[in-house]
């Protein structure tokens, strides 16, 4: 990865080139934080460093000898393809793309954060812990200064270490820890792949050469995933018993409500790939409530035709909210436009939550 503080100032390795050009790509400013922006994540890591792993500490090992593998270490090396790629982007196309790769590369770089700051954290204590987390984090950093230097081609950049410093960071004990990010890193592989294979089908539809690289940029992901799942599994209690079941539902949910309204308010990027952000959207939610069947104690029951209609109205309520938000008018006016939309969401949120979800057994007998 580039490291931050070498995009504090882009125009000093260029000798002043204009800034705004993929010579000296404009620092571009954050999008605003929502609750469908991509977070950043701090934990307790006393607790991180006292974990006993003996209950499927093999199984770790095995996992920590695939990553210092590196499988991808000559992988993410930019080719002659993506000379001039940008340009061919019609403007609507540029600027959801983009959009894409901002979202992107912040979340790839809030996993480097998180898995960076543990492994640092927990060295001492928790040796084979910290070394899984150091090789994650190699690879997240990767990932990142990878989505960064596509975003240089259009003439921006994410300042990474302005956003290190000034984003909000929400703690999350480690359990909680474990659920959202198995959750991120599983969902991930599904929308790489997904988007790789179809590519693969419809080469005119590839926009850019970057998706070149989601073969096997999503096997690390895959892989990332499949370490909380061993390290859920050596800590038991956080997949078993009642609490574990809720909490397992709450992640779910959050997961793949949040990713449904955020793809389909910005469906114009899929179109451009020739997906209906909809159908990949139910594909992406399938398959990694399928997979996560092996870990979790409970799944949603995706397939009730309430699932996605309770979410077909929170994304026409999203709609309202912003249009209220665009509307003139004092501010607490607005707010008491918006708390009928507010509430309504919040109504189907504790719709979905409720719905009876299905036992893992029944999902993935065989791995159980
Ligand atoms: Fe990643
Ligand atoms: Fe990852």
């Amino acid at each position: 990865m580039v490291p931050p503080t070498a995009l504090a100032d882009p125009t000093a390795a260029t000798g002043g080139a204009p800034v705004g050009t993929p010579d000296a790509p404009a620092i571009k400013d954050p999008v605003k934080d929502t609750i469908l922006t991509p977070r950043f994540y701090t934990t307790d890591f006393d607790a991180m460093a006292a974990m006993d792993l003996r209950p499927n500490e093999q199984e770790l090992e095995a996992i920590c000898e695939e990553f210092r593998k590196d499988y991808n270490r000559h992988h993410f090396v930019r080719n002659a393809e993506f000379d001039g790629a940008a340009e061919k982007l019609d403007p609507d196309t540029r600027r959801v793309f983009v959009e894409f790769l901002e979202q992107s590369c912040t979340s790839e770089f809030s996993g480097f954060l998180l898995y960076k700051e543990l492994s640092r954290r927990i060295k001492q204590q928790n040796p084979l812990l910290a070394e899984c987390f150091a090789h994650m984090a190699r690879d997240e950093a990767r990932h990142a200064g990878f989505l960064n230097k596509s975003m240089a081609d259009f003439g921006l950049q994410l300042d990474l270490g302005f956003l290190t410093a000034n984003k909000a960071y929400t703690f999350f004990k480690p359990k909680f820890i474990f659920y959202a990010t198995y959750l991120s890193e599983k969902i991930g592989y599904w929308r790489y792949i997904a988007i790789y294979r179809h590519l693969e089908k419809h080469p005119e539809s590839k926009i850019f050469p970057i998706f070149n690289f989601f073969e096997n940029w999503c096997q690390d992901e895959n892989r990332h995933g499949d370490f909380f799942d061993a390290l859920m599994k050596a800590q038991p209690d956080t997949v078993r018993g009642l609490r574990a079941r809720l909490w397992c539902r709450f992640f779910l949910l959050a997961v793949f409500a949040t990713m449904y309204v955020r793809d389909v308010a910005r469906k114009e990027f899929y179109e451009a790939l020739g997906l209906d952000a909809r159908e990949y959207d139910k594909y992406v939610i399938a398959k990694t409530n399928e997979t996560s069947a092996r870990v979790f104690p409970v799944v949603l029951n995706v397939e009730h035709p309430k699932f996605y209609t309770r979410l077909e109205r929170i994304v026409s309520n999203n709609k309202a909210l912003s249009s209220a938000d665009d509307s003139a008018g004092p501010a607490p006016l607005k707010a008491v436009r918006k708390l009928p939309y507010w509430l309504a969401n919040a109504a189907e949120m504790a719709k979905l939550f409720l719905m009876v979800p299905i036992r893992s057994e029944r999902f993935q007998p065989a791995v159980r």
